[in-house]
């Protein structure tokens, strides 16, 4: 597959997030044997996340989503939460893994883990793929990282831009020139 022109460089290969994702998926099935956690998939960015974690996840489980914005079309976060799309699943009692594509300022997660927590699940874990600790704002604990990043807008496999370049199978730098960087 041809580079994407408003990307700069590769960061990972679809080879590479497979093996990865394999991997993660081997974890939490040792770490949930005989559970049925419900996995909640935080929209977009997370639903091929979503899909390929499931499929290497040799385990009982559900899937739920949710959806918070606190973007815009910029490249960091405003910081405000909102609730765009909540779970239909009623998460008391359960034990719920988080999925969520990048881990950035952590504004989003925390306040999002913090409503998760009021409705008493069983127990809560978070699996983010990518991580960028260098812009945490907020503290947000981590149980399953697929990859920690240096500072850089990344784009592919689910991540966007202004809601584009999600359909790109590989993660990507974006080219600053592209969001005027
Ligand atoms: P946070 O609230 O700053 O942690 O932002 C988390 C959200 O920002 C993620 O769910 C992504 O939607 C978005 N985000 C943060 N960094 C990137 C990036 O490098 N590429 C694409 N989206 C990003
Ligand atoms: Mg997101």
């Amino acid at each position: 597959m041809e580079l994407h022109s408003d990307v700069e460089s590769v960061l990972f290969t679809e080879e590479q997030l497979k093996t990865r994702v394999k991997e993660m998926g081997a974890e939490i099935r040792r770490d949930y044997a005989g559970k049925e956690p419900v996995l909640v998939s935080i929209l977009r960015g997370s639903f091929m996340f979503t899909a390929d974690l499931m499929r290497a996840l040799d385990l009982p489980c559900k899937v739920d989503f949710m959806a918070a914005s606190s973007y815009g079309s910029g490249t960091s976060s405003s910081g405000q939460v909102k609730l765009i799309k909540d779970l239909v699943e009623d998460i008391e009692g359960k034990d719920v893994l988080v999925l969520e594509d990048i881990l950035d300022s952590g504004n989003t997660l925390s306040s999002l883990l913090e409503l998760l927590k009021e409705r008493k699940p069983a127990s809560i874990k978070l699996c983010v793929l990518l991580d960028k600790p260098e812009r945490r704002e907020k503290p947000v604990a981590v149980h399953y990282t697929g990859f920690s990043i240096p500072d850089a807008f990344v784009v592919g496999y689910g991540l966007d831009y202004d809601e584009k370049y999600r359909n790109l199978p590989y993660i990507g730098i974006l080219k600053p020139s592209v969001y005027g960087g």
